[in-house]
């Protein structure tokens, strides 16, 4: 979609202004073309013509429905102010990471009863999958921030809105940041967003069991708010005391005891304290994404600030509570994150969100007659947002392993230890300092002057340096060989030593990846085919497991324990994967089926299969019918 674009951006105006160490202004953005990896179309609403009027701010070249995107959100921002979207947005919500010193992990398990039962005392456990890192070095969190709200004020539209979620860790650099970028007379709201999430324990101060929501609008002069009401139920009792309140209803309920009360039910306006519990343990929107917030918080948020057939955005998207409420309550919605996991989790609640939609309007048309007026309502929003959605990936972030990961995994594998109060070297190794490298680029001249200028500044630092790195451009030899050429002395310091982990004999192993493969036929009589797994193995979740496959495979005798889900798209034309069917087990106990019978079309086509197992990895199998 589009050539390479330089795309210029307004500089901040706001008051007072924050200042940090490397501080600079976002003139222009390099916006990049985006890749159609997925469609979920259940519906054929995208082909559908007779919504054009509700869809007249889309740019033309996206499909009418959700966007999900997969990527760094600096550049999918970009890439959405290249292709039509300036201005559009009405409202944007962003939870962006609180700089808490954090990795974000999520418990994977097997799936089925099988997964979760105890063998020989042992939980089948895949262990902690991390989602990503919340470590920032210095002042950078401050510049991530004001680049990305810069580009976020450029999209939204002149009566738009933004909130930005954030607890204290980092509420009083963003207020300022969003002062500066957005003006302090746009402010509207801080809410604070109480919950009950720690006991009051022998902290040595108080629990923190509060967030913050920022409000500011685009514009001074226009912007969307409807004042959000909730039902106060008081008894008759406190009434009678002089509760100053317009009368409601009276209505007679039980209490505890069985007797009957009077108590007036009245409606009241949601302030800028927001008691909302967390979602419990067994509440069917957890996805088990670490940090993912409540609906009922998002619930609030989407309907005071925007009305059905907006557009919402959210690029910083996690599990994708912002789409999934945006995508009940009827709205347009536009999801970013830059981990795969977050887009895997989202796209398969999607599905779910709106299978049941389309169920719920199924119903409605068989009881067409006796149609409530609040069932009407409903359908005419939720026809605002569409039943239908797309995946893009802007750049490639598919890496097989993703950074933070391994950058843990690295660590492990060659004995770093990991240092947390380090914000630029990752660890030690015996006396060494180590440093690792992402792993999306192979090491070069430019990172190895990082660490020299990192070593300038830490003059009694009198270490060896290990550098960790996938690959390695040749030009890095060269400079490590000038580099210890001038420390050949006996009392010598910092020295660099390199481990190439694609061609290291000793710790080369650990880049090995094995895929997934499966077992599965394919067969078709006439305009259906049936589709059957028989097996499917992960060597991966095998050595997570760390048990010998034998055991493994005596222990865990189906297959579908190692599932998350499976789709199907019957004429693959090997670009993007148009989901005709998805079977996304709901329970964790619950398993896929692992046959299926479908409609293909009728001339010879590609089928194909895609299998997502339990630590997100895909595996896709075609076959021509
Ligand atoms: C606090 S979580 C959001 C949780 C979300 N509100 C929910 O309910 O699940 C922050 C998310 O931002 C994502 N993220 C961090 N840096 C990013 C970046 N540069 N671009 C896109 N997403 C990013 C992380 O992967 C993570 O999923």
């Amino acid at each position: 979609m589009t050539e390479k674009k330089e795309i210029k951006i307004k500089p901040a105006k706001g008051r007072p202004m924050l200042t940090w160490v490397g501080k600079r202004p976002l003139k222009s953005v390099a916006a990049f073309p985006a890749q159609h990896i997925e469609t979920y179309d259940p519906n054929n609403e995208l082909s559908n013509e007779k919504a054009e009027d509700l869809w007249k701010v889309w740019p033309e070249k996206y499909p009418k429905g959700g966007l999900l995107f997969h990527g760094d959100n600096k550049e999918v921002l970009a890439h959405l102010l290249a292709n039509g979207f300036r201005g559009k947005i009405n409202l944007i919500y962003i939870d962006p990471p609180f700089d808490s010193g954090a990795d974000y992990v999520r418990k994977v398990q097997l799936r089925g009863v099988e997964g979760i039962t105890k063998i020989d005392g042992e939980t089948y456990t895949l262990g902690e999958q991390i989602q990503y890192t919340d470590i920032w070095a210095n002042d950078n969190y401050l510049q991530f921030m004001y680049e990305r709200l810069l580009l976020m004020k450029e999209l939204l539209a002149e009566n738009g809105c933004i909130w930005v979620h954030c607890d204290w860790h980092k509420s009083h650099h963003l207020r300022f940041l969003m002062d500066e970028v957005f003006g302090s007379d746009h402010f509207m709201n801080e809410i604070v967003w109480r919950y009950v999430k720690f006991q009051m324990g022998e902290m040595g101060r108080f629990a923190n069991n509060s967030d913050r929501l920022l409000l500011y609008k685009k514009s001074l002069e226009k912007w969307v708010f409807n004042p959000i009401k909730f039902k106060l139920e008081i008894p008759k009792k406190l009434l009678k005391k002089g509760w100053d309140k317009e009368s409601g209803t009276i209505q007679n309920i039980k209490d505890e005891n069985g007797k009957t009360q009077k108590i007036e039910i009245t409606e009241e306006k949601v302030d800028d304290v927001w008691n909302l519990q967390f979602m419990g343990a067994t509440s069917g929107e957890r996805t088990d994404y670490p940090t993912q917030k409540p609906e009922r918080v998002l619930e609030r948020v989407i309907q005071s600030t925007s009305n059905p057939g907006d557009i919402v955005l959210d690029c910083f998207l996690g599990s994708g509570t912002t789409t999934a409420v945006a995508q009940r309550l009827g709205r347009k919605w536009i999801g970013c994150d830059i981990n795969k996991g977050a887009i895997q989790i989202t796209a398969k609640r999607l599905q779910t969100i709106i299978q049941e939609q389309i169920e719920a309007f199924e119903k409605s048309k068989i009881k067409n007659s006796q149609v409530k007026l609040i069932e009407i309502e409903e359908k005419k929003e939720i026809e605002q947002g569409q039943l239908a959605f797309t995946v893009w990936r802007v750049n490639d972030y598919d890496l097989q392993i993703q950074h933070n990961e391994a950058v843990n995994l690295a660590c492990e594998h060659i004995g770093i230890e990991r240092t947390r109060s380090d914000v630029f070297f990752d660890g030690i190794i015996g006396k060494k300092l180590a440093k690792i490298i992402p792993f999306n680029h192979p090491l070069s001249p430019i990172d190895l002057e990082e660490i020299k200028r990192e070593l300038d500044v830490r003059p009694d630092e009198d270490r060896n340096i290990l550098v960790v790195c996938l690959g390695k451009e040749l030009a890095a030899d060269v400079w490590v060989d000038e580099w210890n050429r001038l420390r050949r002395g006996k009392n010598a310091v910092n020295k660099i030593e390199i481990v190439e982990l694609r061609t290291d004999p000793k710790y080369g192993k650990f880049i090995e990846h094995k895929s997934a493969s499966a077992k599965l036929s394919i067969t078709r009589s006439k305009d259906k085919i049936k589709v059957k797994i028989e097996d499917f193995i992960s060597p991966s979740i095998v050595e997570r497991l760390d048990i010998d496959m034998k055991i493994f495979r005596a222990k865990i005798t189906d297959w579908r324990s190692m599932v998350d889900c499976i789709m199907i798209d019957t004429a693959y034309n090997s670009e993007a994967f148009n989901i005709i069917l998805s079977d996304i087990p709901e329970k964790k106990t619950d398993i896929v089926i692992g046959e299926y019978e479908l409609p293909v079309p009728q001339q010879t086509t590609t089928v194909a299969v895609k299998i997502i197992d339990m630590l997100g990895e895909e595996l896709i199998l075609t076959k021509v019918v």
